[in-house]
């Protein structure tokens, strides 16, 4: 299984493979990573911006179907089966990523209710969403994504804010990692992985830890109303497997970026994962949520 990153093809790496035209040839995420770490996901997303999203929304236009829900890079799709219950009013998401394999998962695991009872419709579109048309979101209510922001390039992310801006529509980004960690108990050596780590994030031109900066400057130079708020993973001893698997990502990004940390980190890893083991760890994983709600538009001249 992987950990906190794409599964990767031994001998291959990620940094040129993310950038192919051939979205077969993507680096894929486990699905059994993406649902361990969904509940962490689901206690991280910063709730409170929720009620702005909830008020922009309900000033929209009215839509036969009712709300219509871009997901870009579901997954298997828990950015879906976290909001849809929380959103009042008919609901049809469209969800996109460019692996058919984790499109399954979510249209099978799909949510089928609203706040208030109301019906939620779910159809997959496999795609590139780092290249999306102007017409690619037309009609759309809301855009959403998670833990997607910093694998996207600043062009990329400039050509998201351009799609939604020409859609009218909000934006929901959850879960960009921010490129800070907090170990307890701490060591020397925590400081060197995280910078290794987030040098892994910025190969070839990705955002990594940049990606909320560069998105919420990319909306409001559209004009959008930029909020961020934290929504950090708090893991303890209820979070051992999860903890496990990320440490095992993060550890070996970091090597990945820095060959000459391998002995080290390995000794490093060893420990922090015994620690785990014994429910002796406690780790955060600060990550940053954005809404951007665009200029309303149609009002009195
Ligand atoms: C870290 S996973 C997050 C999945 C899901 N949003 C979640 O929160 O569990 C990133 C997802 O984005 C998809 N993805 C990454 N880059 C993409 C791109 N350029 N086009 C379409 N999907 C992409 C991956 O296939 C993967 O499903």
């Amino acid at each position: 299984m992987a950990g906190a990153g794409p599964v990767v093809p031994a001998g291959e790496r990620a940094t040129v493979r993310l950038r192919d035209d051939d979205p077969q040839d993507a680096p894929r995420y486990a699905p059994e990573w993406l649902q361990l770490r969904e509940p962490a996901d689901a206690a991280a997303r910063a709730a409170d911006l929720l009620d702005p999203l909830r008020i922009r929304l309900a000033e929209g236009p009215a839509r036969a179907g009712g709300l219509a829900v871009h997901d870009l890079g579901c997954g298997t799709g828990s950015m879906g089966r976290w909001l849809a219950p929380r959103l009042d009013g008919a609901q049809h998401w469209i969800l996109h990523d460019r692996d058919p394999y984790l499109l399954h998962f979510a249209a099978v695991a799909s949510p089928r209710a609203a706040a208030d009872g109301s019906g939620v419709t779910v159809e997959t579109r496999r795609g590139d969403v780092a290249r999306l048309t102007p017409d690619a979101l037309t009609g759309a209510s809301l855009v959403t994504a998670s833990a997607l922001l910093d694998v996207l390039t600043r062009e990329e992310i400039e050509n998201l804010a351009d799609a939604c801006a020409d859609a009218g529509c909000p934006a929901l980004l959850t879960l960009s990692v921010a490129g800070r960690v907090e170990l307890a108990p701490a060591d020397p050596l925590d400081a060197e992985i995280t910078d290794a780590f987030n040098a892994h994030q910025r190969r070839a031109g990705l955002l990594g830890p940049d990606a909320v900066t560069v998105a919420g400057e990319a909306f409001a130079a559209r004009g959008a109303t930029v909020r961020v708020r934290p929504s950090p993973w708090r893991l303890g001893p209820g979070e051992a497997a999860l903890t496990g698997q990320w440490l095992r990502g993060w550890v070996g990004a970091a090597v990945e970026q820095r060959p000459e940390l391998r002995d080290r980190a390995e000794r490093y890893l060893d420990a922090l994962l015994a620690a785990c083991e014994a429910g002796e760890l406690r780790v955060t994983v600060h990550h940053t949520d954005l809404l951007a709600l665009p200029r309303p538009t149609g009002g009195p001249v």
